[in-house]
């Protein structure tokens, strides 16, 4: 099953909050619902909320009442703003929504308002289509990089739910995995929203990948035992120089495994390659509300004392230094990133 998808002229797509408890389906009939669903991490991922958001523009096409191509574009502009808010840090989502906008209104003179409703449909589809193609294109180029018998650390949740199908860093393992190399995953379980102890560990039970848990803080000391020989994880932007901002914890575990010269390697699609930002500085960090942080239970009952605050960034930043290579569908991109980040941006 695809993680989103488009059916009976409705939105459809799997409810991330609910997993692993229960796989329900979550229905979106406006670009607002949209809107919230990403905001509210019903969908998350940065390839995901991507396509989310070009579905959200074709509800935001089908249900406005635009008589002209001029009324239709004003409205898909305004919807636009409100998917691009939804979250910060992920440029797909920008990316994806300006890129239905292009497609819908470039030489359009001659359609209809009909035709271009049409148009920003197909264009969602197809961006839809083309991330699991791309996924699993950097999943064929990763796998060379895991040997049989790796015991890898996977950060956050990278895999089919984080895109349409397959996903980043976790499409990397599956592929190996399916290849029929012997891959172990240490699973940090990704405080504050458990992305790896929910969503990973849930994804890995499916594919047969045999998988442990570990808390976050516990991955250095599996690299300096050397009980691991290498490190996955995806990314929500890359800069220019190839600084990576993924979910917060990252840079903390690319620094362990630097500092036992163990490979950390990225995982992106090129749409996460963000060419306009020369350096990682530059990159929006999306803070998020302090109650993650502090509705965490233990025996029952909170953790945190009454009233206690918090401080929830849900990205950092790790500098390209750290990053060992960064495995696009393009091609594994080495250092040095300034140049060859955009080498690879810019293969047709
Ligand atoms: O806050 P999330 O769960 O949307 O964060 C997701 C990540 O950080 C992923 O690692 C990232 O999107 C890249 S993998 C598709």
């Amino acid at each position: 099953m695809r993680t989103i998808f488009w059916e009976d002229n409705l939105v459809k797509m799997i409810d991330q909050r609910r997993l692993p408890n229960a796989l329900e389906i979550l229905t979106c009939r406006t670009h607002i619902k949209v809107a919230h669903a990403i905001t509210d991490m019903a969908i998350r991922g940065a390839p995901a909320i991507g396509v989310a958001a070009a579905f959200g523009l074709a509800l935001a096409a089908q249900n406005s009442p635009a008589q002209t191509p001029a009324e239709l574009r004003k409205e898909l502009e305004l919807a636009s703003t409100l998917l691009k808010s939804a979250r910060p840090t992920a440029v797909n989502l920008a990316w994806a929504v300006d890129k239905v906008l292009r497609f819908t209104f470039s030489e359009s003179e001659s359609l209809s308002t009909e035709a271009l409703r049409g148009r920003v449909l197909t264009e969602a589809q197809r961006l839809a289509d083309e991330d699991v193609e791309i996924n699993k294109r950097m999943a064929e180029h990763g796998s060379t990089l895991i040997a049989d018998g790796d015991t890898v650390i996977h950060h956050c949740n990278t895999g089919a739910l984080a895109a349409v199908d397959w996903g980043t860093a976790l499409g990397v393992i599956r592929m190996a995995h399916e290849q029929g190399k012997r891959v172990h995953v240490l699973v940090d379980e990704t405080r504050p929203r458990l992305q790896g102890a929910r969503l990973t560990a849930w994804e890995l039970k499916q594919y047969g990948i045999p998988y442990e848990i570990i808390s976050d803080n516990a991955a250095g000391h599996f690299l300096k035992t050397r009980q691991a020989q290498k490190v996955f994880f995806g990314a929500d932007r890359v800069a220019a120089n190839g600084d990576v901002a993924n979910k917060i914890g990252t840079y903390m575990l690319a620094l362990a495994a630097h500092d036992n010269d163990v490979p950390a390697y990225a995982v992106v699609p090129t749409s996460t390659i963000d060419l306009s930002l020369a350096t990682g500085d530059l990159i929006p960090i999306e803070e998020r509300t302090p109650e993650e942080v502090l509705g965490l239970q233990f025996n029952g009952e909170r953790v945190a004392p009454a009233n206690a605050k918090a401080r929830n960034p849900a990205f950092d930043v790790t500098p390209n230094r750290l990053i060992s290579a960064i495995i696009t569908e393009n091609g594994i991109v080495r250092p040095p990133y300034e140049v060859n980040l955009r080498k690879v941006k810019e293969v047709i």
